[in-house]
């Protein structure tokens, strides 16, 4: 039986992607966790302990992998030092797929983290899906999600246009290319781009209740989230996200999720209803 390997499994899109393959009867699932105690409560089968840090643990990781999903922490950027070693052992293992949750974009800067493990894939002999996926609406719920309860989105990006995705599309893509063994980059978007004053009236309109959108300047935004993050890496990074989005450069609307679902992405209305109760006072 094929079996796969969910790296991320605790993050936003992994764990999706987790309980989604964990319904296929004809897989069987591996789910990877530097804590795998707390993974073994959220998940029913089988847990490893797993560090792109910490090489001993790539021989259990692997062991037996045919497809595997790739997610690269957030905070994880050396890559040839800290994401290639694990990706060295897991095609030395022979893993066959690798699934890689990559984002919009890297195709043109190819010297974030993302990029330089695209080109790590492409130079490799595996199988590779590149799943270049638009900014989440899910970072409304996380990232955003006290401020958004208290009555205002607070980010620095201006009358900017974004095609903001859906986790759930992005997760029904990577079980897609897992289970139809499709290889190639896609990018994956939401069906239309949207700023943030027409984010805040949708919001309003199913929450029943105003919320602004506050548009600081980048420094305002950039003391503020250092404020709530403490993680000046984190807060540069996502101010990077915001002015990206306010220079235009984020609104790109592809048609990749009909193409490999066969149906349209989840719209932005859609995504607030079923997620507004995490808004709630
Ligand atoms: N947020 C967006 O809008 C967006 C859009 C496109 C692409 N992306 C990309 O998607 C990826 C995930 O981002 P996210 O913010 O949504 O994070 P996330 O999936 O919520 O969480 C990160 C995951 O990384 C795991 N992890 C952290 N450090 C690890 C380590 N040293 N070794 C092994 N696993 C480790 C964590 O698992 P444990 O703690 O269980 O080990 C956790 O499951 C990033 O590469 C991001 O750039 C994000």
């Amino acid at each position: 039986m094929t079996q796969v390997l969910v790296t991320g499994a605790t993050g936003t899109v992994g764990s999706l992607v987790a309980d989604r393959l964990l319904d296929r009867a004809e897989l069987t699932v591996r789910v990877a966790s530097r804590s795998p105690a707390s993974a073994r409560k959220r998940f029913d089968c089988e847990v490893t302990r797993f560090d792109f840090t910490d090489p001993t643990t790539y021989r259990e990781t692997f062991r037996g992998v045919d497809r595997l999903f790739l997610v690269r922490p957030p905070a994880i950027s050396r890559v040839r030092r800290d994401i290639v070693p694990a990706l060295a052992a897991a095609v030395g293992a022979g893993v066959e797929q690798v699934v890689f949750l990559s984002v919009l974009g890297a195709g043109r800067n190819r010297v974030i983290p993302h990029a330089r493990i695209e080109s790590w894939l492409a130079s490799s002999d595996v199988d590779t899906t590149v799943l270049r996926a638009s900014f989440f609406m899910q970072n409304l719920t996380t990232t955003h999600r006290n401020e958004i309860r208290d009555g205002e989105l607070f980010v620095p990006a201006g009358s900017g246009e974004t095609s903001f995705v859906d986790a759930r599309d992005v997760a029904d893509c990577a079980v897609a290319a897992l289970t139809e063994h499709r290889t190639g980059t896609y990018d994956i978007t939401g069906s239309a781009a949207l700023d943030y004053s027409e984010v805040c009236r949708i919001l309003s309109t199913v929450l029943d209740r105003e919320i602004q959108y506050a548009d600081p300047s980048l420094p305002r935004f950039l003391v503020r989230r250092y404020r709530i993050d403490h993680d000046p890496a984190k807060v540069f990074v996502m101010g990077g996200i915001y002015t990206t989005a306010r220079l235009g450069l984020a609104d790109r609307v592809t048609d990749d999720v009909q193409e490999l679902l066969g149906r349209e992405p989840i719209a932005f209305e859609s995504f607030a209803r079923d997620y507004r109760d995490r808004w709630k006072k």
